[in-house]
């Protein structure tokens, strides 16, 4: 299978160590071992930290986007490292050069963010309608999709399957701006919906699950 995984850059930096990311890079090359396998790295806590900064130095919502990708091509570098021989180590900035980068080798690719606008759950989505990806993974730190926010509402429910019409839904009043794509990325699921591409939303704070997901016995959410 042709598989993006969006890995929230909140998994490896709220223990920012090389323990935590050699976890996560070990189930990766798991995965890649059977699977053409993208992951695209987001920014977490680090790139909210420059966000907030940036925000009190009056930047605009360009300036933000502009220097958080940074941080999330960071995170992808040490990333990649963690993954060694089993990766391409150049991170790449454009669509395009990730996927000649994808085309041109074996290898596990890894990624940050490429434009302002969108979070990396944006990119992850234009990469995988750019090669036909047969599942997208979002990585993240809840344990699926709820009918409404668990974090603000007691009562709410997970939902293991739903449609994409049914996420959209649940998705139109979540504020999308620098560093606030909660969830996930509105644009990035109209994607998805439009090119028919599966996605899972999996609890990556257990790195396991990402594998899981991959195998369809995964404890998370499926859309399609
Ligand atoms: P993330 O995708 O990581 O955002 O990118 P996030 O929603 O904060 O998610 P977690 O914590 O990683 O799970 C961090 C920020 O980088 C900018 C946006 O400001 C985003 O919120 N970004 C990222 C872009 O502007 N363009 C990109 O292509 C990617």
């Amino acid at each position: 299978m042709k598989i993006i995984i969006s890995l929230g850059g909140s998994l490896l930096t709220s223990d920012f160590s090389a323990a935590n990311i050699q976890k996560y890079a070990d189930e990766i090359i798991n995965i890649s071992k059977k699977n053409k396998v993208i992951v695209v790295i987001g920014g977490g806590k680090i790139a909210r930290q420059y966000i907030d900064i940036a925000d009190e130095l009056n930047c605009n919502d360009y300036q933000k986007d502009y220097v958080a990708i940074k941080l999330t091509r960071a995170n992808a570098a040490i990333f990649a490292s963690a993954l060694g021989n089993y990766a391409e180590q150049e991170i790449k900035t454009t669509y395009l050069g990730i996927t000649n980068q994808y085309n041109m080798s074996e290898k596990i690719i890894v990624c940050g963010g490429t434009a302002p606008g969108q979070s990396t759950d944006g990119v992850s989505a234009n990469l995988a309608k750019k090669i036909k990806a047969d599942l997208m993974i979002n990585a993240t730190n809840i344990d699926g999709v709820y009918d409404k926010n668990p974090a603000e509402f007691k009562n709410a429910k997970k939902i293991d399957k739903l449609s994409y019409d049914q996420f959209l839904d649940i998705l139109k009043n979540n504020e999308q701006a620098p560093g606030k794509y909660g969830l996930c990325d509105y644009k990035a699921v109209k994607i998805l919906k439009e090119k028919k591409i599966p996605l899972i939303v999996v609890d990556g704070t257990n790195p396991k699950e990402i594998y899981l997901a991959v195998k369809g016995n995964h404890h998370g959410s499926t859309i399609n």
